[in-house]
C-alpha cells in the first residue's frame, strides 16, 4: 500500500478533509441525542414550552450540519478515492507500455484488462469507504461509549458484555471469510480469461461450430464464481442478523437494568432514551469496523496485483548516453543465440551472418523454424541471451530504444490496425505526413488501388483491429504505415502472405526499385517472394541451414531445393 500513496498526492487536500468532516458528523450525531435527553427530562417534565421549542431548533440546526458535513466528506471521500485509482490507473497503463515483449508473455492480456479495471475500481472503492469509516467508526463508538459512561455508569457496564461478544463473532466470519475474498478474485480472473479469449476468437469459434463446447467452458468458470460469491456472502449476509439479535438484547437488559432505575427515580427516562440510542451506536461502530475490514481484505488483493504490474521491470533496458542516429542499415549477428525467457530449449543457435547496408535479404523455412525470432532480435524487441548484434556498426543496445525502432521498421506477421481513420492510422509511421507523403507510401504497397476507390479516400473508418479489411488488404496498409517511417532498415514478417501473386510481384518489384538504399528483410512462405532477394536465408530448426542468393541455393541446399520443387508443383504455398 505505501508504495501506492505518492499516487494520492494530487488528492491529498481531499483525503485529509473527507475524515475531518466526518468527526464533524459525528459529532451531530452525539449532541443530537443528548439534546433529546434534555427536551424529555427538562423541558417535558417541567411543562418548559420555551425550553423545548430553544432545545428543539438546536436539534434542528445540529442535524442540518451534521448533513452537511456528512455530505461534503461522502463528496471529498469520492473525489480522493476514484482520484487516487485514475492516477494508479494512468501509471500501471503507462507502465504496460514500457513492458517488453517477454513482460507481455508473462501477463496475459486478459488479466492485464482486469487489473486495469476491476483492480483499480476496487482501489477507489475502498479508498473512499476507507477514508470515511476508518474514522467514523472508532469516532462514534468513543464519543458514545464517553456520553453512555456519564448518563449511566452501572448500566454502561452491559458494553463489558456486548462489545467482546460481538468482537468475538465478527473475527470468526471474517477469519473464514478471508479467504474467500481471496479465492473469489482468482475466479473473476478465471472467467474474464475465458471471456477475453473467446470474444476475440468469436469468428473462429463459430466456423468451427464450437460455441457449445465454449459455453461449457465458461459455465464451469462461471459456476464456479457463482458458488464462491454465494459461500462468501453467506457468511456476510449471516453475520448482519447475529448482530442485530446481540444489539436488541442489549437494549432489553438495558430496557430491564435502566427501567428500574427509571421508577425509582436515579436516572431520567430521557437519558434512558439517549443511553440506548449511545448503545446503538456504539454497536453500530463495531459493524462499520468489522465491514471496513472486509472492504480492506477485498483491496489489499486488488493492491497486490497491481504493484505486481508496477514492480514488474522491463529487462530491455538503455545505457547511460544512447546513440540516436543509425549509421547506416547494415547488420552482423555475431554468435547470437536466443532463448525465450521460461523456455528451456534454445531458440536461436550460433547464428553468424553479415549484411550490407541496402541489401535485400529472404528468409524462408518451415513454420517455427525461427525466422520471426531472428529478425526479433534487431530492433529489441527480445535481446539476445548470448553473443550480439551489430546495426550500423554498433551493438544494438547502444541505441536509444526511440531511436533504433524509429529507423527499423518491422511488420510484425500479427499485425494489427487501430480503429480510426485510414490517414490516422498512417500517421502512426510518421506523425506529420502530408497526405501526399501516405498516398505514395499506399502506391508503393499497392494499397493505393483499393483506398482511392473509397468515396472518402483517407478519411475512410477502420473498425477495431481493422476488422472491416481482408487480410490481404490489412498486410498492404501495414507495409505502406512503416514505409512511412522512412526507416533504414525495413522488415516485412510473411506481410504478403495474404497477397495474391501478381500484386505480390508488384509490391517486391517496387520495394527493390523505389528504396534500394533501404536494408529489406523479406520473410516469406513462396520462393517467389525472395527469388530476387541479394542473399537467401534458409532457415531449420533455429538454425541458418545455407546461406547464398536463389541460383547457389538451387545448388547446394536441400530444403530450398525440396521447397523449390514443391511450389512449382503448386502442393505448397498457394
Ligand atoms: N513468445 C514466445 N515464447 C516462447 N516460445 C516462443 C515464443 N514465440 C515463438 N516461440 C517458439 O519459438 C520457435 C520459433 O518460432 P518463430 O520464430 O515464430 O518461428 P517462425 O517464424 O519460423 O514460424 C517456435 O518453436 C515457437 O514455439
Ligand atoms: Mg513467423
Amino acid at each position: 500500500m505505501r508504495k501506492l500513496l505518492p499516487f494520492m498526492k494530487k488528492y491529498i487536500l481531499y483525503a485529509i478533509s473527507s475524515p475531518i468532516l466526518m468527526i464533524l458528523e459525528v459529532v451531530a450525531d452525539i449532541i443530537i441525542p443528548y439534546l433529546m435527553s434534555r427536551i424529555v427530562d427538562i423541558g417535558i417534565a417541567n411543562r418548559d414550552i420555551d425550553y423545548i421549542v430553544k432545545t428543539g431548533l438546536i436539534m434542528v440546526v445540529a442535524a442540518i450540519f451534521g448533513i452537511l458535513f456528512g455530505v461534503l466528506s461522502s463528496h471529498c471521500g469520492a473525489k480522493a478515492g476514484y482520484g487516487f485509482a485514475a492516477e494508479i490507473r494512468q501509471v500501471a497503463f503507462e507502465k504496460v507500455q514500457s513492458f517488453s515483449f517477454a513482460n507481455l508473455d508473462q501477463f496475459s492480456v486478459s488479466s492485464l484488462i482486469t487489473r486495469l479495471t476491476n483492480d483499480c475500481n476496487t482501489i477507489g472503492q475502498v479508498t473512499m469507504m476507507s477514508l470515511r469509516m476508518a474514522v467514523r467508526a472508532p469516532f462514534l463508538m468513543l464519543f458514545a461509549l464517553i456520553m453512555a459512561f456519564n448518563i449511566n455508569a452501572s448500566l454502561a457496564k452491559v458494553f463489558m458484555i456486548a462489545i467482546p461478544l460481538l468482537g468475538i463473532i465478527i473475527t470468526i466470519v471474517l477469519s473464514k471469510a478471508r479467504p474467500l475474498f481471496i479465492k473469489m478474485q482468482s475466479r473473476v480472473d478465471r472467467v474474464n480469461a475465458i471471456t477475453q479469449e473467446n470474444l476475440t476468437g468469436i469468428r473462429v469459434v463459430k466456423s468451427f461450430n464450437r460455441q457449445k463446447h465454449e459455453e461449457g467452458r465458461f459455465k464451469e468458470r462461471n459456476d464456479a464464481l457463482r458458488d464462491t460469491a454465494l459461500k462468501a456472502i453467506s457468511l456476510v449476509i449471516f453475520l448482519f442478523p447475529v448482530m442485530n439479535l446481540v444489539v436488541y438484547a442489549t437494549i432489553m437488559a438495558v430496557l430491564w437494568f435502566g427501567g428500574q432505575q427509571v421508577t425509582v427515580g436515579t436516572m431520567g427516562g430521557g437519558e434512558l432514551i439517549s443511553f440506548i440510542t449511545y448503545i446503538t451506536q456504539v454497536l453500530m461502530a463495531l459493524m462499520l469496523i468489522s465491514f471496513f475490514f472486509m472492504q480492506l481484505l477485498r483491496g489489499s488483493a486488488s493492491v497486490k496485483r497491481i504493484i505486481e504490474i508496477l514492480n514488474t521491470e522491463t529487462e530491455i533496458k538503455e545505457v547511460s548516453s544512447p546513440v540516436k542516429e543509425l549509421k547506416d542499415g547494415s547488420i552482423q549477428y555475431k554468435n547470437v543465440s536466443f532463448r525465450y525467457p521460461g523456455s528451456s530449449e534454445r531458440t536461436l543457435k550460433n547464428i553468424n551472418i553479415e549484411i550490407k547496408s541496402g541489401e535485400i535479404v529472404g528468409i524462408i523455412g518451415s513454420t517455427g523454424s525461427s525466422k520471426s525470432t531472428l529478425v526479433q532480435l534487431i530492433p529489441r524487441l527480445y535481446d539476445v541471451t548470448e553473443g550480439s548484434i551489430l546495426v550500423g556498426g554498433r551493438n544494438v543496445k547502444e541505441y536509444d530504444i526511440k531511436s533504433l525502432r524509429d529507423q527499423v521498421a518491422f511488420i510484425l506477421q500479427k499485425n494489427t490496425l487501430f480503429s480510426g481513420t485510414l490517414r490516422e492510422n498512417m500517421l502512426w509511421g510518421k506523425e506529420n505526413a502530408s497526405d501526399e507523403q501516405i498516398i505514395n507510401a499506399l502506391k508503393l504497397a499497392q494499397a493505393w488501388e483499393f483506398v482511392s476507390k473509397y468515396d472518402d479516400g483517407l478519411d475512410h473508418r477502420v473498425e477495431q483491429g481493422g476488422d472491416n479489411f481482408s487480410g490481404g488488404q490489412k498486410q498492404r496498409l501495414s507495409i505502406a504505415r512503416a514505409l512511412l517511417k522512412s526507416p533504414k532498415i525495413i522488415i516485412l514478417d510473411d506481410s504478403t502472405s495474404a497477397v495474391d501473386m501478381t500484386t505480390d510481384a508488384k509490391i517486391q518489384k517496387s520495394l527493390k526499385e523505389e528504396l534500394g538504399h533501404i536494408t529489406t528483410f523479406i520473410i516469406a512462405q513462396r520462393i517467389s517472394s525472395i527469388q530476387h532477394a541479394d542473399k537467401i536465408l534458409v532457415m531449420h530448426e533455429g538454425e541458418i541451414e545455407s546461406y547464398g542468393n536463389h541460383e547457389m541455393l538451387m545448388k547446394q541446399s536441400p530444403i530450398y531445393q525440396e521447397i523449390y520443387i514443391s511450389q512449382q508443383k503448386g502442393v505448397i504455398g498457394e
